[in-house]
């Protein structure tokens, strides 16, 4: 199947590995465990896929609902041939989710639990939240939010680093029934306007700065400038909320400068000397606005299908799409997703390392453990700082039970002495999850024997922004585990391989990975775009949500993630278009042409490989592929940046005037078996690319 072409995936795939081999659940973890047993996981999955509305009601019950639904439990329609595309559960019932990752639990007496520790960059630097006083900062901000004129409906754009504040922020947002829109604080302030732009927010959070490892962020300068950039394209955002992170002290013009203070009392750590530059009428301190906020708000009760979030995720396109979620379903699905597949139990000490501007941050830092009450971590730092010990160390500190990180980090750790690892005291340690990308199954038993000593269970979860929270996974005393496979379906979830004409694959075999009905935590639109959403993901193949990935299923029925089959890219498990890259590289005055493909990386998982066509009269050489890589971090931001660019005379194109990625992504790999070459309109370029390549490719 041309178009399944998995090259680029498993980049460390060892062959000797037998991919049969199957690691039993720990046996410590089975006693106690929500579901216990394969037949377990079987009998209820079969239930929430025949009988939807019973499987999800009684979960639904753990949850505080001002009112019942209106109509009926699940509405849709997965068939674009019969009408528009739409997906509505609990349509009219009432609730607020920050009144159910809080109040609730208030009023359960487990106010003075602790919600959050708070692990800053520096070890050392930390805190912690109880969700008594979670609530209270809550009601305050969302009390200022009000003040400052955002209503149910409107946009907020989040734009911090890993601090208590930014779930603050969101749950303030959900109390009133604006729709938090946060952008990853790596983005650059291009990236930044343009999604600001898209959402229409109409205030922006953020913080001064912020410390990543032995690197400085100033992040209000770049906000500074995304805030420029939408001004000039005519839309000014009126207010921006700055926390104070890294500049507890002020001059007399109450911006921090290089003459202030070097010691913060209050912190208890070094200040920053960070320059922020002020706009009085626009800007306002987090801290000035909550010093008077009054200590209570009502939560706004939200219908179920009214919109909670939005979140930008890369499209093929380019132009990146904002996936919006809505209260009840995306609430019922996080908690479930959370509880089933970390076994989540009281005493947990639970730890996501991603970034909340993520997907896996929104759903597995913020509502998917303050949903189950158990405390969570949320790690401001980097795995690499001070030494590359850091997360076996904050594991060892806060006693983590159940860890939760992306295979990039895990290969990347792996390549140090093993005695990062051990000399830290991981026996807390029950279950271990991965997510973002495939991982190798090298990487899996590094994972297993190293960090999980053994014992735990390891949980590769597949799952995406447009779904909320985990589609094809193991539960952690019920599943075997083969190292490499996602395993099976989530409740739910009834997944399908489809072939290139759109038949279901029955029995082994590899296909597009598909889903055949709707589940609580699916998209439900892109914002202000409902045609896109349609077509990206229900015209290719009518009556199924399309993923985008490739699967196997091998003979036992375990599901094997290949990888995407679209133009996306998987860099350390951030998806980019090679669309967005391209346009990067065409802005700049040198190139008249740009591609840009999937390369594997023996870290990242997947990096990017440019091919540059040049002007006339330009010359290709070092200091433009630096600039070139400048310009495309610039854009989009860092994380972005192309791992290799090569001179392309010519592209190799169809009769048509079509770019043959196909063909591309062999000469990145330098591999000559291109396959098919009929319906190039010039065979010649082929060879001329391969001399071209780099040498360090
Ligand atoms: C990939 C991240 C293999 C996949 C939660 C998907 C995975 C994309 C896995 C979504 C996994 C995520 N195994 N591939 N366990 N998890 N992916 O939207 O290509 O940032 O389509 O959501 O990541 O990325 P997103």
């Amino acid at each position: 199947m041309s178009d399944l072409d998995t090259s680029t995936s498993y980049p460390l795939h060892i062959h000797h590995h037998d991919p049969n081999a199957k690691y039993d659940p720990p046996q410590h973890l089975i006693d106690n465990a929500h579901v216990k047993s394969f037949d377990q996981y079987q009998q209820l999955y079969q239930l929430s896929v025949k009988d939807p509305e019973a499987f999800w009601s009684k979960l639904a019950e753990q949850f505080h609902w001002e009112s019942k639904p209106t109509g009926q439990f699940l509405n849709y329609n997965f068939d674009i041939r019969k009408g528009p595309i739409y997906i509505k559960w609990l349509e009219g019932a009432k609730t607020n989710i920050s009144y159910n990752m809080l109040d609730r639990h208030v009023k359960n007496e487990l106010g003075n639990k602790v919600a959050f520790y708070w692990e800053g960059n520096d070890p050392g630097d930390n805190g912690k939240i109880t969700y008594n006083e979670l609530l209270v900062q809550v009601s305050k901000f969302a009390n200022v939010l009000k003040k400052l004129g955002v209503n149910k409906g409107d946009r907020v754009a989040i734009y911090m680093p890993m601090i208590v504040e930014l779930v603050i922020c969101m749950l303030a947002c959900a109390r009133i029934g604006a729709v938090h829109s946060i952008v990853f604080a790596g983005f650059s302030a291009e990236s930044l306007s343009d999604r600001i732009l898209d959402a229409n927010c109409c205030a922006l959070v953020t913080a001064d700065g912020v410390w990543r490892g032995s690197k400085l962020l100033n992040l209000k300068s770049i906000v500074d400038r995304a805030l420029e950039i939408c001004k000039d394209k005519g839309k000014p955002v009126d207010t921006c909320v700055v926390v104070r992170h890294l500049t507890p002290f002020e001059n007399s013009n109450g911006v921090y400068t290089e003459d202030s203070p070097d010691e913060c009392p209050v912190a208890k750590r070094p200040c920053t000397k960070l320059k922020i530059s002020w706009s009085p009428e626009r800007d306002f301190w987090w801290s000035d606005l909550m010093h008077d906020a009054s200590e209570y708000c009502d939560p706004e009760w939200m219908d179920a299908e009214d919109p909670l979030f939005m979140l930008y995720t890369s499209g093929s396109t380019g132009k990146p799409k904002g996936v919006l979620h809505t209260v009840g379903g995306y609430m019922l699905y996080a908690v479930a997703t959370c509880k089933y597949v970390f076994d989540l139990q009281p005493d947990d000490i639970y730890w996501c390392t991603a970034d909340v501007g993520w997907i896996t941050g929104h759903t597995y830092v913020c509502y998917g453990p303050l949903g189950n009450a158990v405390t969570g971590i949320i790690f401001e730092g980097t795995p690499f700082y001070p030494d590359a010990g850091r997360f076996w160390a904050v594991i060892e500190k806060y006693k983590v039970t159940k860890f939760y990180t992306a295979p990039t980090a895990i290969r990347s750790l792996m390549k140090f002495d093993d005695s990062f690892v051990t000399k830290h005291d991981r026996s807390s340690l029950k279950i271990l999850g991965t997510v973002g990308e495939p991982i190798n199954p090298e990487a899996w038993l590094w994972y297993h024997k190293i960090v999980g000593n053994e014992n735990c269970a390891i949980v590769d979860t597949f799952w995406q922004t447009e779904t909320g929270g985990h589609v094809i996974t193991p539960l952690p005393a019920a599943t075997k585990t083969k190292p490499g496979s996602a395993t099976f379906p989530f409740f739910g979830i009834v997944p399908a391989l489809l072939t290139d004409d759109g038949k279901e694959i029955v029995g082994p075999g590899e296909g597009y990975l598909v889903f055949k009905q709707p589940w609580p935590g699916i998209m439900r639109t892109v914002f202000n775009n409902h045609e896109r959403f349609e077509i990206t993901y229900f015209k290719k193949f009518p009556g199924y949500y399309t993923t985008g990935d490739g699967a196997k299923r091998d003979e036992e029925g375990y599901l094997w993630i290949t990888g995407r089959i679209d133009d996306m890219v998987n860099v350390s498990g951030h998806l980019l278009s090679t669309a967005e890259v391209e346009s990067a590289l065409i802005e700049h005055e040198a190139v008249s042409e740009a591609a840009s493909v999937s390369h594997p990386h023996h870290i990242k998982g997947e990096c990017i490989y440019c091919f540059v066509t040049l002007k006339e009269g330009e010359t290709f050489s070092d200091d433009l592929v630096k600039e070139l890589t400048a310009a495309v971090r610039l854009k989009i931001g860092p994380f972005a940046q192309p791992d290799y660019i090569q001179n392309a005379p010519a592209l190799p194109k169809t009769r048509s005037g079509k770019i043959m990625r196909r063909i591309l992504r062999k000469i990145a790999v330098n591999d000559r078996d291109i396959g098919d070459t009929s319906t190039l309109a010039d065979e010649s370029v082929i060879d001329l690319l391969f001399k071209l390549r780099p040498k360090d490719a």
